[in-house]
């Protein structure tokens, strides 16, 4: 029993990395057919260390194929590393880098920061770029690397896209210490220029990291917000999610609407880092995100065997506006496969052999519970009732491998319209009244079979 729940600890249809450690999703990128998902990873360990880029491509964001380390740590000669933290990917078509030969189309060029510790001579955080020209496989250095050095020991994360507004590169980038993104231009990736600041609003509480700046579509019409996206803060003291802006930004600046509280991306304690892919071809309407599906609140301690960390299902974002504030709404990316069940009054149960599943919950007067249960004494429990739901993991299976893991969490919804529930072994993805509302949850049965129960007490 114990080796099978080790094993089936692994998502199936979410991407988690072969073996050892991963957090954030890097430099998520489309060329050429193929989907790019370098992420943050420890080729050495299932713990945090060592980090370097790790690789895995898909052809549909559903399946995955996993490649070599991308871009490894590399060391500094002077008893120090170099590890190579989050920071994102663009496609050169036109060769502005002056990285690629003449007229080639699909030079891929990674920027990020790279992070040295106390043990050398130099310490601090910087961003430096890295160039590809066989789609990721392998990446040669800038020579002059760093490409932006505010001489910091706190100084990362940077995002960039192509600027249409002024025809040329954007990144944004954090220092998480201040609570601030700054946004800065180049023409060639090599030189940057700073062309504004953003910070010191919404969640103050925790550092700010890993930012992204895009634009997205108002449902139901032509209009489009720029969205900002930072990994930072939590309503629960102790963890981390992540909080956005939408406004709008004029090429050199971003205005935020009025927000009178913070707007959670997720509402689970499982939602990090996410960030959208860059290069999308044109048939995708709207950006797509993927996020790290762990808390740096117990992420080193979760009880996987062989890997530990993975991503949620590729996410659309969208906006839509309520009373004139915008808000983002998420539709997964998820395989064909995976089992379909509506719950419903009539028909308030079903059995699963195997804790993989999407169960859809439409319109319900009152309140109501849904059990997803392996036993009497193990289940998750999932409760509606005066607009608010309620996950509670207390009774889920393995809890007590870090102090803060066991929790029951709540997330406003106000009427509910519908839930979409997917579970993967060990994720559990929650869309409210179609995507209005999400969170994202981890578990950790030690039991199958399950059986999922509506029930109206
Ligand atoms: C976010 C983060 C980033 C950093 C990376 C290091 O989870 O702390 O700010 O670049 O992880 O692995």
């Amino acid at each position: 029993q114990k080796e099978i729940q080790e094993m089936t600890c692994r998502p199936e249809y979410h991407l988690t990395p072969p073996q050892n450690w991963t957090n954030d999703p890097n430099g998520l990128i489309f060329l050429d057919a193929e989907y790019h998902v370098f992420y943050q990873h420890n080729p050495f360990g299932d713990k945090w260390g060592h980090m370097s880029w790790g690789h895995a491509i898909s052809k549909d964001l559903v399946t995955w194929e996993h490649l070599p380390v991308a871009i490894p740590e590399f060391d500094n000669g002077d008893g120090s590393t170099s590890m190579i933290f989050s920071g994102s990917a663009v496609i050169d078509s036109t060769n502005t880098s002056g990285f690629f030969e003449d007229g080639f189309t699909k030079g891929m060029v990674a920027i990020f920061t790279v992070h040295v510790d106390s043990s050398g001579k130099g310490m601090g955080q910087y961003q430096s770029i890295a160039y590809s020209s066989d789609k990721g496989r392998t990446w040669t250095h800038y020579e002059e690397n760093p490409v932006l050095d505010l001489g910091m020991k706190d100084f990362r994360d940077p995002n960039v896209i192509w600027n249409n507004q002024r025809n040329s590169w954007l990144m944004t980038v954090v220092k998480p210490q201040e609570y601030t993104a700054q946004f800065y231009e180049s023409h060639d990736l090599k030189k940057w220029e700073l062309l504004s600041e953003f910070g010191k609003q919404g969640d103050t509480t925790k550092i700010w990291e890993c930012p992204a700046l895009f634009e997205v579509p108002v449902e139901n019409s032509k209009e489009t917000k720029w969205v900002l996206l930072i990994s930072s803060g939590h309503k629960t003291p102790g963890f981390i999610g992540m909080q956005y802006f939408v406004g709008d930004f004029d090429g050199k600046s971003f205005t935020p609407q009025v927000q009178n509280d913070v707007f959670q991306l997720d509402a689970g304690k499982d939602f990090y880092a996410a960030i959208p892919f860059n290069n999308l071809p044109t048939h995708h309407q709207k950006p797509v995100i993927l996020g790290w599906t762990t808390n740096w609140a117990y992420a080193n301690d979760t009880p996987n065997k062989g890997f530990r960390g993975g991503f949620s299902f590729p996410r659309e974002l969208s906006l839509y506006n309520e009373n004139g504030t915008y808000r983002l709404m998420n539709s997964p990316i998820v395989s064909k496969d995976i089992q379909t069940v509506e719950l419903s009054k009539k028909n308030p149960e079903a059995d699963f052999e195997n804790p993989v599943f999407h169960i859809r919950l439409g319109q319900i007067e009152g309140s109501f519970e849904l059990k997803l249960e392996q036993s009497e004494s193990e289940f998750t429990l999932i409760s509606v009732s005066n607009g608010v739901l309620t996950f509670d993991r207390t009774q889920s299976g393995k809890v007590d491998f870090n102090s803060s893991f066991a929790s029951k969490d709540q997330m406003e919804i106000g009427n509910f319209e519908s839930l979409d529930l997917y579970m993967d072994q060990s994720v559990i993805e929650l869309f409210a009244n179609d995507g209005k509302k999400v969170m994202t949850q981890q578990v950790f049965p030690t039991q199958k079979p399950l059986k999922a129960i509506l029930q109206f007490p």
